[in-house]
């Protein structure tokens, strides 16, 4: 039985509970991974508290500290203030918040940012620059690709993936991969058109991508 006096130095005044709280609050603590063994393999369990990430971004080594719960668009947003990846749905539905992970487009807000560690991501800030328009760009502009613009910057990374693989895509094509960016005032005639016009093509059809 634990004396009354060990009971009492182990135990911490109100107040002195409420300091430690507050420095936990303010400074996180850096935890590295508890390793589980699991069907006979080591697998390492991150968190509560923050964890370590590196990656690159539009080119540069990035090292942050963050929960494991937090997500890729979060951390570029937030972290990194990498603002063009819009958060609208945040459930993996609307397309504004994609990015390239080594080079194939992804709903940022689906992925967390410890799973993103080690690989290669581009934003469309890494697409093009504050003072000249890509050619994709100019194309949707010249074309009235947009209306508020806030699918915008997700319609441009997907595309440019899509335009990295096809260079002259399809009607077919663009359907297909651009069916998981969603544009609410409708632009999609002439996004599809501008993606034409980045092919060479004509400014073809009126229905939507
Ligand atoms: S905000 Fe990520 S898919 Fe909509
Ligand atoms: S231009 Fe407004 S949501 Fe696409």
């Amino acid at each position: 039985m634990i004396k009354d006096e060990e009971k009492q130095s182990s135990r911490l005044s109100r107040r002195e509970f409420m300091k430690l709280g507050g420095l936990a609050a303010t400074v996180p603590m850096v935890v590295g991974p508890t390793v589980l063994t699991v069907a006979g393999e080591d697998v390492a369990v991150y968190g509560p508290g923050v964890a370590p990430v590196s990656f690159m971004v539009n080119g540069k080594p990035v090292h942050i500290e963050v929960e494991p719960r937090v997500t890729l668009l979060d951390a570029l947003r937030e972290k990194l203030d990498l603002t063009g990846a819009k958060r609208v749905c945040d459930r993996g539905t609307c397309g504004s918040c994609t990015v390239l992970l080594d080079g194939k487009p992804i709903y940022a807000c689906s992925v967390l940012a410890i799973d993103a560690q080690g690989k290669q991501i581009t934003t469309i800030e890494g697409i093009s620059t504050e003072q000249e328009l890509t050619a994709l760009q100019k194309a949707i502009v010249e074309n009235d690709g947009q209306q508020c613009g806030f699918c915008t910057p997700g319609f441009v990374v997907s595309a440019t993936a899509m335009l990295a693989k096809h260079k002259a895509p399809t009607d077919e094509d663009i359907r297909r991969h651009m069916s998981g960016n969603l544009c609410r005032c409708g632009t999609y005639h002439g996004l599809r058109s501008a993606f034409h016009q980045m092919a060479g093509g004509s400014n073809a059809s009126g229905k939507g991508a």
